[in-house]
């Protein structure tokens, strides 16, 4: 016949099945009873979460481990540990506050297009800029993983350092930046496929030491295919921008992009036209050498404002700097302002 300190001593050892400790560690076994009559032996247990298939490979595991020990029979009772129990033993990493468990203040922009050289780059840069600008501590993500451009539109040419296995981002213009372009030599392509990217693109939100950003914006794949939809399915929440040119056609594409955008949850804050028009400085005179109205037609369609209209032109037009940032007194400068601005009002 089992006594009640042996039955103790056979549930001691036994794990709790959601955070791995004994249950001699986590104080769970309630009460124990013997029926010395039947051999019918009573227990009940606290474990951390009820009701669930564990639950039941630990009912199973139990029982057997006392009937083996001499118990004719057993019941069990469950019931859920103490809040104040729980939070002793929840792992440190666990609670860790990171960008995709949503327990960060970072807020997502995420800035995509329906086909590439529309400037979806281009405007990512200079909205993390004028953003950072305006005050906020932002970062840029560039999840265009096979097309990365960022660091060089950024100017920047040194890597990433490590502190222990954490990767600290790269800092400019007052932005901070992970990109894929710091993990390959000399500009070569990227031959990497499927799980390793998107293995890749988390680590870029989890294994980085990001400052507590407010903003993070993400420099999406062109277009509706695969990757644009793996790295949309990666953030958890988050606002978009849609760009395009004032192109009837490319605007027409760009829908697709945006209906993306909605059917994985992404609240888009506005639209972009980028390459509007070319203005003479001599003149004055606009000319709409890339067509009119797709900003406009695509902003229609979506349901979305569109929030600026950017005309052609260099940030430098005489200095050989390869970097893509418009300075804050640059009228172009000016417009990403006024979208930060937006962004910000909409948050
Ligand atoms: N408003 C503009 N005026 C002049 N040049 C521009 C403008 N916007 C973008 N460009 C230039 O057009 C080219 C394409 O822009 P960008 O690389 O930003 O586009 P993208 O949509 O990110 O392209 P990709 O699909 O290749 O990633 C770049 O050389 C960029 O400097
Ligand atoms: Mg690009």
């Amino acid at each position: 016949m089992l006594t009640e300190t042996q039955v103790i001593a056979l549930l001691q050892p036994v794990k709790d099945p959601f955070i791995h400790k004994t249950l001699k560690e986590t104080n769970g076994i309630d009460e124990v009873k013997i029926k010395e009559s039947s051999g019918h032996v009573s227990a009940k247990i606290r474990i951390a979460k009820m009701n669930t298939p564990e639950q039941m490979q630990l009912q199973q595991e139990v029982v057997n481990k006392l009937k083996r020990a001499g118990a004719e029979s057993v019941g069990l009772r469950f019931d859920q540990l103490s809040e104040e129990v729980l939070n002793q033993f929840q792992s440190k990493e666990e609670e860790k506050p990171t960008l995709l468990n949503g327990k960060m203040k970072t807020k997502f922009l995420a800035i995509a297009s329906g086909k590439g050289g529309v400037g979806k780059s281009t405007v990512t840069v200079n909205m993390a800029v004028a953003l950072a600008r305006l005050g906020k501590k932002v970062g840029i993500i560039d999840a265009d993983i096979y097309g990365f451009s960022v660091p060089d539109m950024m100017g920047i040419t040194h890597r990433p350092k490590l502190r222990g296995n954490r990767i600290i981002p790269v800092e400019a213009h007052g932005v901070q930046l992970m990109s894929m372009g710091f993990f390959v030599e000399n500009n070569e392509p990227v031959v990497w496929r499927g799980p390793r990217l998107g293995k890749m693109l988390k680590s870029f939100f989890v294994e980085v030491e990001w400052d507590e950003l407010d903003y993070l914006l993400l420099d999406l794949p062109p277009g509706t295919g695969d990757m644009a939809l793996a790295v949309h399915n990666t953030i958890p929440e988050s606002k978009e921008l849609i760009v395009t040119t004032p192109h009837p056609t490319a605007a027409f594409v760009a829908t697709r992009a945006g209906r993306m955008a909605i059917n994985t949850n992404h609240q888009i804050v506005g639209i972009v036209e980028n390459m509007s028009y070319f203005q003479s400085e001599v003149t004055g005179e606009k000319e709409y050498v890339f067509g009119r109205g797709g900003g406009q037609t695509l902003a229609d369609d979506l349901g979305a404002p569109l929030i600026g209209q950017i005309p052609l032109g260099q940030p430098n037009d005489d200095s050989n700097d390869r970097g893509s940032i418009y300075p804050a007194d640059h009228p172009i400068g000016k417009t990403y302002e006024a979208m930060a601005r937006h962004v910000l009002e909409h948050e």
